[in-house]
């Protein structure tokens, strides 16, 4: 027996029963579909549609559901075709007649796409959190290893001496740009569907101001064909976790790479890695790995939302159910990739003098070209004859900083003694306090200024 059978003459076939069937992934909607049955019927009754003690039935028929649910008593049926069907056949057979009047007004199209939103908002606004306390770990972070001085890397060739708080506070300024992607994604999400009906509006006069209100939206929708036809909060959600994804998945890598014993400029804790089950020596970055591989399955759950959605006419078609598992899965992976990502660089161990070791001399290059360029050559110049140095020392086997001043003038005239000035990391790192770049005081600017930032966060 359907709810919606009386115009059938024979029943649905048992494959189609089960491919039909989304009651195995939405009954994580339970709670959402609960409380927008709650402010439904409360709407009805204001409507006039129910009496109080209908209401009463039917809101306290809810309640119970509710604790049975979070006391693990709920039984479901295979013929229970979705959440919102299981919990109206546990309401009629909890409190009769009255629960056969609450889908009054009310479509399963308005009604899903609610419990989705609301679960949508509660999601974005963990994530949020989460990105919150990953910015705190990385400011952290970036504190304690202040005054570590690494090869900045282009190509993953050594390019320019970089502090390491600053390459760490490069995530800052990206999480700060997830957040807002987030932010849209929770607004978007943020407008009421009940009283939209199957497509054309409830024909009940129900207030859905009243509903918003109750149920924690800021608006009510405007047009009920975008309302029940439109995902683009899914595809919004899924797009800023995939986002989030692809970040975190460039600095798993770096950090997977820094991890190997070729680099040793980093090394995980040993609760964040795993061993092998031949090689007795191998303690392997499997938590940032998992990190990296995650970012497919992001980007795959934003990719199946898009192409589920592209082509789809309006407004509801059943196509839409397939909405609900990348949700759910990318809400519940991209917790954990933050929240390990954020375990992981806080118990990270750094090994300073590894990289200070491998600090390469050329990586003061453009620093001599730029000493050129203050004593008056043009840069294209200057490029060149520290080009040819370069050259000069890769041929001889030398090191920048070892040539003495009589062969750094056969490349130009303008090296003077004060040339040697240039030999060190710190005034390398310290030329460039420039806003926003490598200096001392332009990463303490950062780190300032994201300290703020977080204090006036509101998780
Ligand atoms: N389980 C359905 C979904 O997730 C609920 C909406 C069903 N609506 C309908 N007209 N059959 O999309």
């Amino acid at each position: 027996m359907k709810m919606w059978d009386g115009r059938f003459s024979k029943g649905t076939d048992a494959l189609m029963e089960a491919f039909n069937n989304s009651l195995p992934f939405d009954m994580a909607l339970i709670e959402e579909d609960i409380c927008g049955s709650v402010a439904w019927a409360n709407a009805l009754e204001k409507a006039g549609v129910f009496g109080a003690a209908e209401r009463e039935r039917v809101v306290s028929g809810l309640k119970s559901i509710l604790d049975d649910h979070r006391n693990g008593r709920i039984e479901f049926l295979n013929s229970d075709e979705d959440i919102h069907m299981a919990v109206e056949r546990l309401l009629v057979e909890r409190v009769g007649e009255a629960g056969e009047r609450l889908h009054t007004g009310r479509s399963r199209n308005d009604q899903v796409i609610t419990d989705t939103r609301l679960y949508a908002k509660k999601a974005l606004s963990a994530v949020a959190g989460s990105l919150v306390e990953l910015q705190r770990a990385v400011v952290g972070r970036a504190k304690s290893d202040l005054g570590v001085i690494a090869p900045g890397y282009t190509h993953l060739q050594q390019a320019q001496p970089i502090l390491l708080s600053h390459y760490w506070m490069s995530l800052f300024s990206i999480l700060e740009r997830e957040k807002s992607r987030v932010a849209h994604a929770a607004a978007s999400a943020d407008i009421l569907p009940l009283g939209s009906g199957a497509i054309a509006g409830s024909g009940f006069p129900v207030d859905r101001g009243a509903i918003a209100a109750e149920l924690g939206f800021s608006s009510v929708s405007a047009n009920s064909i975008d309302m029940v036809a439109s995902r683009d909060f899914i595809l919004e959600s899924l797009s800023a976790f995939a986002s989030v994804g692809i970040h975190l998945s460039r600095y798993a890598e770096d950090l997977i790479i820094w991890s190997s014993k070729e680099f040793a400029f980093v090394e995980l804790d040993d609760a964040w890695s795993t061993g092998s089950s031949m090689m007795p020596q191998k303690k392997n970055p499997d938590s940032l790995e998992l990190i990296r591989g995650k970012s497919g399955r992001l980007i795959g759950n934003y990719v199946r939302m898009a192409t589920t959605l592209k082509g789809l006419g309006l407004a509801y078609f059943k196509d839409l159910q397939e909405d609900k598992e990348p949700l759910f899965d990318s809400v519940r992976n991209i917790e954990m990739v933050i929240n390990v990502f954020a375990r992981v660089i806080e118990t990270l161990t750094i090994r300073k003098d590894k990289i200070r070791q491998d600090l390469d001399p050329f990586l003061l290059a453009t620093d001599m070209a730029d000493y050129l360029v203050r004593k008056g050559m043009p840069f294209r110049q200057a490029h060149k004859a520290i080009g040819r140095l370069v050259g000069y020392c890769v041929e001889a086997d030398v090191k920048l900083t070892d040539v003495p001043l009589e062969k750094l003038r056969e490349f130009s005239e303008m090296f003077g003694d004060d040339v040697s000035t240039l030999y060190s990391w710190e005034q390398a790192v310290n030329a460039r306090t420039i806003a926003g770049g490598t200096g001392t005081d332009s990463v303490r600017a950062q780190i300032e200024m994201a300290e703020k930032l977080l204090n006036n966060d509101r998780f």
